[in-house]
């Protein structure tokens, strides 16, 4: 090894034995990957970050209908592109201000305090913060199989025991079972709706699931991701913020990539007790948020009419999507939220490499559930566009299946 190599080593305060294959685990969990220029391009490898990145850029071709990824196809309303038209000339200043304006807004609309939110680079960054502060390789990561994958993909990259417990047959979270696999778990990521199945749980339900887990197993943290909150319809759906205010063992999610149309400005924020936030905090990077996306947000949040506005554009969209497949003779999961899960009775793969061919980019196949696709709600126009294609190609089966 050459002086200079060593001498950087020594920099890091690891020895150079911690580098070799048995380093990763004697330098910790955590640290191994931040040190090695390697275990960088090994995370984004091991999360299939360049696949769906490559996915991600056929869809966003131009002439090409979006509905693969869940997006807001409407975008912020007029008062948040205005705020960040009107603060360009601040781009110069780190977000201080910015951070408290939104996250006492967020605190007031939510009746908590300040010190129960606390800010992410989307909710991505804080479902990483999630698997470092609440897993370890003594404490599993629980999520269903399937569901959204980032935060049990980088669990296991972390070297956790990621436990998936299969979706029941109606697609919904089979909460029985996965409680009776969180016991001595360190972290249960309860995605309410799930993406990808669009299924969603009673707040009766996911409460008696979280008293009955703190219960047998009171070391175990709950997790429930509500990113797509604002569109379910389901009468007895709430949200857990109240738990997570009460219960240190409670946390709950939410993004404005989704109903506020921001996907591209990355924000997400945790609404928990402090004493749990701090534990995700250490984990989540200083000014992590622009300026410009905190003043979008705060002014997003005063526009509630827009929200209210775009939640009935989706219920509209949805409903004549849904009676397309319905006539057609294909079953779908209830879609409370921008998109919904179709049996398409084929693999779900080659469809949707067959639509990408006629300018309809859809959401992949997510295993185990390799027939089904997800499909979001983008605009009417747009979706009448889609099912003029899934139309044609669903009256060809056996070609979309390959056969
Ligand atoms: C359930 C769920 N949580 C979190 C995210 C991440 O959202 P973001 O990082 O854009 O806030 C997504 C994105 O699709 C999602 O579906």
């Amino acid at each position: 090894m050459s002086v200079s190599r060593r001498r950087f080593i020594e920099t890091l305060g690891v020895g150079g034995a911690a580098l070799g294959a048995t380093g990763a685990a004697t330098a910790g969990i955590f640290s191994a990957p931040i040190i090695s220029a390697r275990g960088r391009e090994s995370l984004y490898a091991f999360q299939g970050v360049a696949d769906r990145r490559a996915d991600r850029k056929l869809a966003a071709a131009p002439g090409i209908v979006r509905i693969d990824s869940n997006e807001n196809p409407v975008g912020p309303g007029k008062r948040a592109l205005d705020a960040i038209r009107g603060h360009l000339d601040e781009c110069n200043r780190y977000p201080v201000l910015g951070e408290d304006d939104v996250i006492d807004t967020i605190a007031r609309l939510q009746g908590v305090k300040p010190e129960n939110v606390i800010l992410g680079c989307g909710s991505g960054e804080l479902l990483r913060a999630a698997d470092q502060a609440f897993t370890s390789k003594q404490a599993a990561y629980i999520g269903a199989g399937p569901t959204f994958e980032a935060p049990g993909d980088f669990a296991k990259f972390l070297g956790v025991e990621v436990k998936l417990v299969p979706v029941d047959a109606k697609l919904g979270l089979d909460l029985g079972a996965m409680g009776a696999a969180a016991r001595g778990a360190g972290l249960v990521f309860l995605c309410n709706p799930n993406n990808p199945t669009a299924t969603v749980h009673s707040k009766a339900d996911v409460t008696s699931f979280i008293e009955s887990l703190n219960r047998v197993s009171p070391e175990t943290t709950i997790l429930v991701d509500e990113a797509y909150f604002e569109y379910v319809e389901h009468a007895d759906y709430g949200t857990m913020i109240p738990m997570a205010i009460a219960n240190p063992r409670v946390v709950v999610l939410r993004t404005f990539s989704k109903v506020y149309g921001m996907a591209g400005l990355r924000l997400g924020y945790a609404v928990g007790r402090p004493e749990t936030l701090a534990r995700m905090k250490q984990w989540v990077m200083g000014s992590n948020v622009t300026q410009l996306t905190l003043v979008a947000a705060t002014a997003a949040l005063e526009d509630s009419s827009h929200i209210t506005e775009e939640v009935k554009r989706n219920h509209e969209v949805k409903a004549f999507t849904r009676k397309f497949f319905a006539d057609a003779g294909f079953a779908m999961s209830t879609g409370d939220a921008n998109f919904m899960m179709v049996d398409l009775k084929q693999p779900a793969a080659a469809f949707k490499k067959l639509a990408l061919g006629k300018g309809i980019a859809i959401g992949r196949a997510f295993p185990p559930l390799t027939n089904h696709a997800r499909i979001t709600f983008g605009t009417m126009k747009e979706m009448k566009k889609a099912v003029g294609v899934f139309k044609e190609l669903l009256a060809e089966p056996t070609r979309a299946a390959g056969q």
